[in-house]
Order: C-alpha cells, then structure tokens, then sequence
C-alpha cells in the first residue's frame, strides 16, 4: 500500500490485493492483469473524468437492458470480439476435431426430439429455399460415432429466430436429432438467411460507435454431445452468404463453412448441404 502518483498508481492497487481477506492465486492473477490493462487503457487514450462518466452511465444502461430474454453483456462481448476469442481459449484445436465458435442467444433448451431425416420446418415463406443436412459425425480416429445427440437451430427465411417472432410456430426451425449406426447424422431445413443481431438499445450504440454494422453471415447453430466426449457448440456458414467476411460477431472460422448444392430429386428438397464433424472424447481432450 502506499500514496499514490501517475507512475506508481497501477502498483499500488495490485499491491493491496488480499491485503485484507484471502483471495485464491487464480483471483490474484486475474484482478493484477486487469488493473494493468485497465489503468494502461486509460493512460493510453488519456481518458478524462467526463468520459469515464459516461463509460459508468453506458454501463449502467447496459444493466438496465439486461431481462430473462436479452443478456446485453454477453451481446456487448460479442460485438467487441470478446466471446469467440474466449469459445477459442476455452476450445483449443490441436487435432483433427470441428471448431467450435459462439453459442449466440437464441437456444431453446429441449426442442423436439425428431427421427433422422425429418424436417424442422413449421411454416412455409415464399423466398424460402428448402435443404437436406447430413454427414458423419466422427471421433478423432475417424470412426462414426453412433448416438450422438444434435441440437439445431436457425432463423426462418425473414431472418427471425422462432422465439423472436410471434409469427412463428413454436419451436420452428429446431430440432433435436441422432447419429445412426454408423454416425451419420440428416434432418430438413432451409437455407438460413443473414441477420442482424439485435441493434437496439447498448449493443446498438455499440456498434455505432464503433461504425459497425448489425449483420451475420448465414448460419445453422449445432450443439452435438455424447457421453463421454466434449461438447461441440458451433455453426456452418453458407460460402455464398454476404457477410461472410464481415460478420458483426467475428464468429466465422475457415474450417466451418460449406456450399449448398442443387439436390437430387430423390432428397425432395431444393438443396444439399453435407457437412462431416469430429468431436474429442473427453480422454483425449484431457492429455
Ligand atoms: C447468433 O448467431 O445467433 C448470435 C451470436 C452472437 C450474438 C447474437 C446472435
Ligand atoms: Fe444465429
């Protein structure tokens, strides 16, 4: 502890870290980098007291926005980068398994449960471009892993997810579906459109004052488990989608897109998008 100038001020505050109550080396290690880079911020832009008022209201506002339905940090941290440089620390790739990226608020827990090859689709739009999704779900010695449990979801071809829209069928475009025999992995759904993320409130004042824009590429989410091996919460991106290369999220990553081609007669859908993953048992992941 100690009296404070311009020079020593970051110094003393990690100084008095657990100077009056325990904290664990994990806490210590994150609050002495955060004040580092908090207070090298500040000195970096010159931050005045007026500004750092307004950084205290906007954050204030931020909370205030926050409901059961809209986490406003978590859209905040996405719009800044935060969540997929994060989803990436969290799921380091170091061997032939899928790439992960961000879970994004529009899950449903528990959607229906439908056999392989069923649609997902409840309510018809006339831009609407229909698909059949399949593949292989594998382990990392490339064998198809059978029972593996897939959630999806996407937005319908307004460019609305279900639980936004009062337009919709409950649980439209959603679906929960399993791995055969073999891992392989089919369901009907349509050609998910770009979108933009919600642009109102502080995640909107955000992106204005950042000189963004709202838009994502389009994109079907995955979540896909199975005992015994790690969670992979990802999506695909449609390689002929604007946005692309320009997502207001940063979410898109290389190994994760496809191309939806013309199908063939016999799938009775107006596309096909085949797309195979392999997911890390947990034993692996562990070494
Ligand atoms: C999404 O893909 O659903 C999403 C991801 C991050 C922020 C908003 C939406
Ligand atoms: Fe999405």
């Amino acid at each position: 502890m100690g009296i404070v100038n311009i020079d020593n001020i970051s110094d003393v505050v990690i100084a008095s870290l657990g100077q009056h109550g325990n904290i664990t080396d994990r806490q210590r290690e994150i609050m002495s980098s955060l004040i580092r880079h908090l207070h090298g911020f500040c000195k970096d832009v010159n931050l005045q007291h007026g500004e750092f008022l307004e950084g205290c209201e906007y954050l204030k506002r931020a909370g205030q926005t926050c409901d059961e339905n809209r986490q406003e940090f978590i859209l905040l941290g996405d719009i800044l980068g935060v969540e997929v440089l994060v989803d990436m620390l969290s799921n380091p790739v170091d061997g032939p398994e899928s790439e992960s990226t961000v879970l994004g608020p529009f899950y449903r827990e528990n959607p229906p449960v439908l056999p392989k090859g069923a649609s997902t689709i409840k309510k018809h739009y006339d831009n609407e471009e229909t698909a059949y999704f399949e593949g292989y779900i594998r382990d990392a010695n490339g064998n198809g892993v059978a029972g593996v449990q897939m959630d999806v979801w996407e937005d319908a071809p307004n460019g609305v997810y279900e639980n936004l829209d009062p337009d919709q069928p409950e649980y439209n475009l959603r679906g929960r579906f399993e791995t055969d025999e073999n891992g392989h992995y089919a369901f009907v759904a349509v050609r998910p459109v770009p979108y933009p993320i919600p642009d109102n409130e502080t995640a909107g004042e955000l992106l204005r004052y950042m000189g963004h824009h709202p838009n994502r590429p389009g994109h079907m989410h995955f979540i896909i488990s199975k005992d015994g091996f790690r969670p992979l919460i990802s999506q695909i991106y449609d390689s002929e989608s604007k946005w692309l290369d320009d997502d207001s999220v940063f979410a898109v990553k290389e190994s994760l897109i496809g191309t939806f081609k013309k199908a063939a007669p016999e799938l009775e859908t107006d596309l096909h998008f085949e797309f195979d993953f392999v997911i890390k048992s947990e034993a692996i992941a562990a070494e």
